[in-house]
C-alpha cells in the first residue's frame, strides 16, 4: 500500500490542485503541499552577488564591481587593485570576485583587476568562463577564468572593439560568442574574431529602433539560438529572428499584447523553455516572458511614485511562422526576478520586486515568495507559489541552479555603494539556497540516482549511450526521463546561454529491484547543443536526480 501511495503523489498533487482550482473562486493560485526550503549558506560572503556562473566543477564565480568602494572580504597576500581613474577608491585591498565552492560550502576570494560592472559572459567549450566588458577600465576587456584549484582571472585589453555595458552574450555552435548591445551601443561583435573581421561592430537597428527615450528598455536583451540556427533577440516589448551569419533580420515577431517594456530597466525575465523531440524533423522551441514594468514607470520613480511591475507572463512558439503570445497572469506583479530552469522542465521565478523598477533606490515591496511555472500546465493554472524567503533581493541578485538540484540565491544592493544601516533595503551579502519541492525527503523514495555514466563523461552529437538508474523505491519505467542543461551566466535577473534538451531514450531493461538500463540519443547538433559541458539529470516521476556534468562533443 505504502508503495502505491508514492507512486501516486504527483499525480496526486495536480488533482488536488485542480480540485482546488475547481472549487475555490477566491483562491486562483495555491501555495505547494510540499515544503519548499530555505537554508542559509553564509550570513556574508562579504561581497555582493551581482553576476554568478556554475562551472563544471561545481563552483560558482561570483562578482560585483570594482567602483563601489570597500567589499566585505579582504584580497589574501597582501594583494591590492591600483586604479587612479577610480573616483571612489585609488588603492583597493579588498576582493570583488570570490569562486564558491558548493560542495563544500566554502568560498575563497579571486583578483579582478578592472571594473566588472554590469558585465556579461558565457562558459566556453573548454569549460573556462569568459567574461566581456564593464565599465569605466573594464569597458572593452576580456576576462577569462579557468576551473582549477587556484586558477584566477586572466584579462585582456582593448579585446573588445566597442564598450559593452550592459549587453547579452550567447554562445554559438562554432564556439565562439555574440556580445549584442549595450548602453549607448546599437551594435553587436563576436569573440574571438575571424580574421577576416574587421574591427568595427555590426550595427543592429532593432536596438534603436526598441530604444526608449529616457528609460532605453533595450539593454540586457533576451537572446536565445533558435533551433534553426538563427537567434531570437528580444528587446523591450518584442523580438526579432536574426540570422547573424548574414547579418538579416529573418522575421519579426508581434509585441506582447498591451506593449509594456521588459527589458532593463523594465526589467522582466525570459526562458527558452525544454527543446524536446529532438530527433524529429521540425524541432518546436518556445519563449516565455515573465513580469517587467509598466511604460513610463522608470519616469514616474524619480517622482517618489512606484507603480505596480507586471504581472502578466507571455509565451510564445518562436518557430512558427505565424507565432503569436499567449498571455498569462501571475500571482503578482513581478519587477527584476530570475527565471530559473529546474531539471524537470519547469521554471523557478524568483527574486525581485513588486513596484518600481531596476536602477538605484528605484523599487520597493519586494517579491519573497517565488512562483514555479509549471510548462506542461494547462493555461490558468500553471503557477504555484513557493514558500518566501525573509531576505529582500531585488536590483543586483542572482539565482542559479546548482548540480544537487538546489538553487544558489545571493546579491541585492539598490544602493551606489554598500549601504547596511538606516536603508530600507540594505546591501544584502548573505548567500542562501532555495530547495524546490523536488528535494522534500517525501520524495526520496522516487528520487534517481545515476550509476552510469561516470560525471565529465565525453558525448558526441548524435550518440548514443547508455545510461543505468537506481531508485530507493519502486522503479517506474515508464516515468523515466532525461534531460541536460547547459549552466547559464546570471545577471540583471536574465541567464545567459540556459538551455534546457530533454532527450529521448529507448527502450528501459529492469535489471534489479530498483535498477534499470537504456540508451540516451545525444541531440544531434551544435545547433541544438553548443559545444560545453552540459548537467545530465535522470528524472523519475518528474523527481530528478543530482546531476552528472557530459562534455559536449
Ligand atoms: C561590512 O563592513 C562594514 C564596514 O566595515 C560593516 O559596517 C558591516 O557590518 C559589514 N557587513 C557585513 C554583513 O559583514
Ligand atoms: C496568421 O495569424 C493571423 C491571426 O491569428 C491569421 O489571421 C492569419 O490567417 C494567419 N496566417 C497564416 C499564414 O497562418
Ligand atoms: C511534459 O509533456 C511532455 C510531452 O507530453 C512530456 O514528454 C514531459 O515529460 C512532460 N514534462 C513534465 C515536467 O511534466
Ligand atoms: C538616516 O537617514 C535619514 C534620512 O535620509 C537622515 O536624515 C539621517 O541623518 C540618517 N541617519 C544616519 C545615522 O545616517
Ligand atoms: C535513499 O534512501 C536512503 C535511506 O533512506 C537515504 O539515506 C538516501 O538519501 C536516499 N537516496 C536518495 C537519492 O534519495
Ligand atoms: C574527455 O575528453 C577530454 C579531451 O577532450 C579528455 O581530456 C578527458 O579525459 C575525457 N574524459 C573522459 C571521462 O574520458
Ligand atoms: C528483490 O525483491 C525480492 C522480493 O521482495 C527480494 O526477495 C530480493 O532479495 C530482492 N533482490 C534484491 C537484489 O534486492
Ligand atoms: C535492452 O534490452 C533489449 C532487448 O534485450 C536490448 O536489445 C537492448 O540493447 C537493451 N538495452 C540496453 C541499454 O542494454
Amino acid at each position: 500500500m505504502m508503495t502505491t501511495t508514492l507512486v501516486l503523489l504527483p499525480s496526486f498533487f495536480f488533482l488536488f490542485f485542480h480540485l482546488l482550482l475547481l472549487f475555490s473562486v477566491t483562491l486562483p493560485f495555491t501555495t505547494q503541499a510540499w515544503n519548499a526550503q530555505w537554508q542559509l549558506l553564509h550570513n556574508s560572503i562579504g561581497m555582493v552577488a551581482m553576476h554568478m556562473q556554475l562551472l563544471h566543477n561545481d563552483r560558482l564565480i561570483i562578482y560585483d564591481r570594482t567602483d563601489f568602494g570597500l567589499s566585505n572580504l579582504t584580497l589574501p597576500n597582501g594583494i591590492c587593485r591600483h586604479d587612479p581613474s577610480d573616483k571612489i577608491l585609488k588603492t583597493d585591498c579588498t576582493a570583488h570576485s570570490l569562486e564558491y565552492d558548493v560542495a563544500t560550502n566554502t568560498f575563497r576570494a579571486l583578483f579582478v583587476q578592472s571594473d566588472v560592472w554590469c558585465s556579461s559572459g558565457a562558459a566556453i567549450a573548454d569549460g573556462s568562463l569568459i567574461q566581456t566588458g564593464g565599465y569605466n577600465d573594464g569597458e572593452r576587456k576580456i576576462r577569462s577564468f579557468s576551473p582549477c584549484e587556484t586558477c584566477e582571472w586572466q584579462e585582456t585589453d582593448n579585446a573588445l572593439v566597442v564598450r559593452r555595458w550592459y549587453s547579452t552574450n550567447h554562445y554559438l555552435p562554432d564556439g565562439r560568442q555574440i556580445i549584442i548591445g549595450g548602453r549607448r551601443q546599437f551594435n553587436y561583435e563576436f569573440y574571438p574574431k575571424k580574421k577576416t573581421e574587421h574591427a568595427k561592430p555590426h550595427m543592429l537597428p532593432f536596438l534603436v529602433q526598441t530604444n526608449d527615450k529616457g528609460a532605453e528598455n533595450n539593454l540586457y536583451p533576451f537572446v536565445f539560438l533558435n533551433v534553426d540556427g538563427n537567434l531570437f533577440i528580444f528587446s523591450n516589448n518584442r523580438a526579432i529572428l536574426f540570422d547573424y551569419q548574414n547579418d538579416a533580420v529573418v522575421r519579426r515577431y508581434p509585441e506582447i499584447p498591451g506593449g509594456d517594456p521588459r527589458c532593463y530597466p523594465s526589467t522582466g525575465s525570459a526562458v527558452l523553455l525544454p527543446l524536446r523531440n529532438l530527433e524529429a524533423e521540425s524541432v518546436e522551441a518556445e519563449v516565455l516572458v515573465c513580469g517587467g514594468a509598466r511604460r513610463g514607470a522608470f519616469q514616474l520613480v524619480a517622482h517618489g511614485v512606484f507603480k505596480q511591475a507586471l504581472d502578466s507572463c507571455a509565451r510564445i512558439k518562436i518557430t512558427d511562422l505565424n507565432a503569436t503570445w499567449e498571455v498569462e497572469s501571475m500571482p503578482m506583479g513581478r519587477v527584476m526576478s530570475d527565471m530559473v530552469m529546474l531539471p524537470n522542465g519547469d521554471v523557478l521565478i524568483i527574486n525581485g520586486a513588486q513596484s518600481g523598477t531596476a536602477g538605484w533606490e528605484r523599487a520597493i515591496n519586494p517579491a519573497l515568495e517565488p512562483l514555479i511555472y509549471k510548462t506542461n500546465g494547462s493555461v490558468g493554472s500553471r503557477f504555484v507559489l513557493q514558500g518566501a524567503s525573509n531576505i529582500p533581493r531585488m536590483y543586483h541578485s542572482t539565482a542559479v541552479l546548482v548540480r544537487d538540484g538546489r538553487v544558489v540565491v545571493g546579491g541585492s544592493n539598490p544602493h551606489e555603494k554598500y549601504m547596511f544601516s538606516n536603508v530600507s533595503y540594505p546591501t544584502e551579502l548573505s548567500l542562501e539556497a532555495f530547495s524546490p519541492y523536488y528535494l522534500d525527503p517525501s520524495f526520496s523514495p522516487l528520487r534517481p540516482i545515476i550509476l552510469h555514466p561516470a560525471s565529465h563523461a565525453n558525448v558526441t552529437y548524435a550518440q548514443k549511450f547508455k545510461m543505468s538508474i537506481r531508485v530507493n523505491g519502486t522503479l517506474v519505467p515508464d516515468l523515466l526521463s532525461v534531460t541536460m542543461l547547459a549552466p547559464p551566466f546570471n545577471t540583471h535577473s536574465f541567464s545567459m546561454n540556459q538551455r534546457l534538451l530533454v532527450l529521448s531514450i529507448g527502450q528501459v531493461n529492469v535489471t534489479g529491484n530498483s535498477t534499470c538500463e537504456f540508451e540516451v540519443t545525444a541531440p544531434g547538433s551544435a545547433v541544438l547543443a553548443p559545444p560545453t559541458f552540459y548537467m545530465l539529470f535522470a528524472l523519475h516521476q518528474h523527481i530528478p536526480s543530482h546531476g552528472i556534468w557530459i562534455m559536449m562533443p
